[in-house]
């Protein structure tokens, strides 16, 4: 992660939207041509960074409503149950977001996602969990769906049915796990087999195991199932309480686990040495106005893969942006710019599964870049509150 793989004076040819080879300047510019001219474009970087598109492991973009009375009510001190009681929080979004069409839905979320790409996203997660129930958690994977065709950011969709438990189930959470194991994976599932997802990127569950949330053993049961199903594994884990869950979803091969701010020393040692990779979200900390943030340092250290991820949510995290996570995580975690960038990047790609196609220059990856306005790659996270991405080639096509 030291080591960001610096070519100066380089390039990149770009054939059917894949690099085809990557050098310095004077190498690709000599050796690579289309056989008809006319097929060729020259993009110059004026000597600027050119660097991989961010790929973003965790979000939650596909909602409707806002929180912003929830915003002025936390900044005035209220609680998270005072939230909760004057009707916010996230049963507020579920609320909305059952209230809303499969279009109105997908037209908010593309919206997100251009704010998503002008900060140099390229390829994304996205999760469902504002439905709580069959009907809206699949209309928001059909609304995922249709951004994905609508949208140039690779989108990898994750079924998150355990957010929370739904109002209706509130006195009986139990059933609601029955619920999600006995039905609504599997009929997710379908949905997927079916979907333009299939056979293209993987199909995610994840769970929130957290005190009021769901329980290690109810994380465990629903994890198990769905590893039984076919999915691949996320969870939220460790964002308030230590519960056990990071150990747990290690245990299952959970491609990733999300948040970590308070993973215990032992688990931190079993993370380094699975596969598993670490997703840290210091977007929530900083949105939540506190000065405590995972400790990615010590992660890093032990040897764990890390990755940066913004959590683009209504409640804990409105943050479209890469390099603001990149720009918090260097200062409040200790992260040097070139960890950072390879967190927003390569590493992100294995949280995902995609590491074989996005998140680094290679030949044979896509060609998902970014011209950076700066000459030099620690511009990305020093400079903050504004986007120095100045081009985006998606697919090896300028994309803004
Ligand atoms: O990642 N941890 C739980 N879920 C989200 C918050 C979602 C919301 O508040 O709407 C998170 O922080
Ligand atoms: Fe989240």
């Amino acid at each position: 992660m030291l080591d960001p793989g610096i070519i100066d004076d380089g390039a990149l040819a770009v054939a059917g939207g894949l690099i085809a080879a990557i050098g310095t300047g004077k190498e690709i510019l000599s050796k690579w041509h289309a056989a008809d001219k006319s097929d060729q474009e020259v993009i110059d970087a004026g000597g600027r960074v050119v660097c991989p598109g961010f790929v973003d492991p965790h979000t939650h973009v596909v909602y409707a409503g806002d929180r912003l009375n929830e915003f002025e009510l936390k900044i005035k001190g209220a609680s998270y149950l005072d939230i909760a009681s004057a009707g916010g929080g996230i049963v507020s979004t579920v609320k909305a977001t059952r209230d809303a069409s499969v279009a109105e839905l997908a037209g908010a979320t593309l919206k997100r996602l251009d704010r998503m790409l002008s900060c140099g996203t390229t390829t994304c997660e996205i999760k469902t969990g504002y439905g709580l129930d069959s009907v809206t958690e699949l209309r928001m994977l059909e609304a995922i769906a249709n951004v994905h065709r609508d949208h140039p950011i690779t989108v990898v969709p994750t079924f998150l049915a355990a957010h929370t438990f739904p109002p209706e189930y509130k006195a009986n959470p139990e059933k609601y796990v029955n619920l999600v194991c006995d039905t609504m994976l599997s009929e997710a599932w379908k949905w997927f087999v079916s979907s333009p997802f299939h056979g293209k990127v993987p199909f995610f569950c994840d769970v929130f195991c957290e005190t009021g949330a769901f329980s290690v053993s109810q994380t465990r049961k629903i994890l198990e199932t769905a590893k039984s199903l076919g999915y691949k594994l996320k969870a939220h884990v460790d964002q308030f309480t230590n519960l056990g869950g990071s150990r747990l979803s290690i245990e299952l091969g959970a491609t990733s686990i999300d948040h970590l701010d308070v993973i215990s020393d032992e688990e931190v040692e079993l993370l380094a040495r699975s596969s598993t990779v670490g997703v840290v979200i210091p977007t929530e900390n900083f949105s939540a106005g506190k000065t405590e943030f995972a400790n990615a340092r010590d992660l890093i250290d032990a040897d764990c893969a890390v990755a940066l991820s913004t959590d683009y949510n209504p409640g804990t995290a409105p943050c479209p942006s890469m390099p603001m996570a990149m720009a918090i995580a260097c200062r409040y975690q200790k992260l040097s710019p070139s960890e950072a960038l390879c967190a927003a990047t390569i590493n992100g790609a294995h949280a995902i599964g995609l590491s074989k196609n996005v998140g680094s220059l290679e030949v044979g990856k896509k060609a998902d870049l970014l011209i950076i306005d700066a000459k030099d790659y620690r511009a990305m996270a020093y400079e903050f509150g504004s986007s120095l991405v100045s081009t985006v080639v998606k697919g090896g096509k300028v994309a803004l």
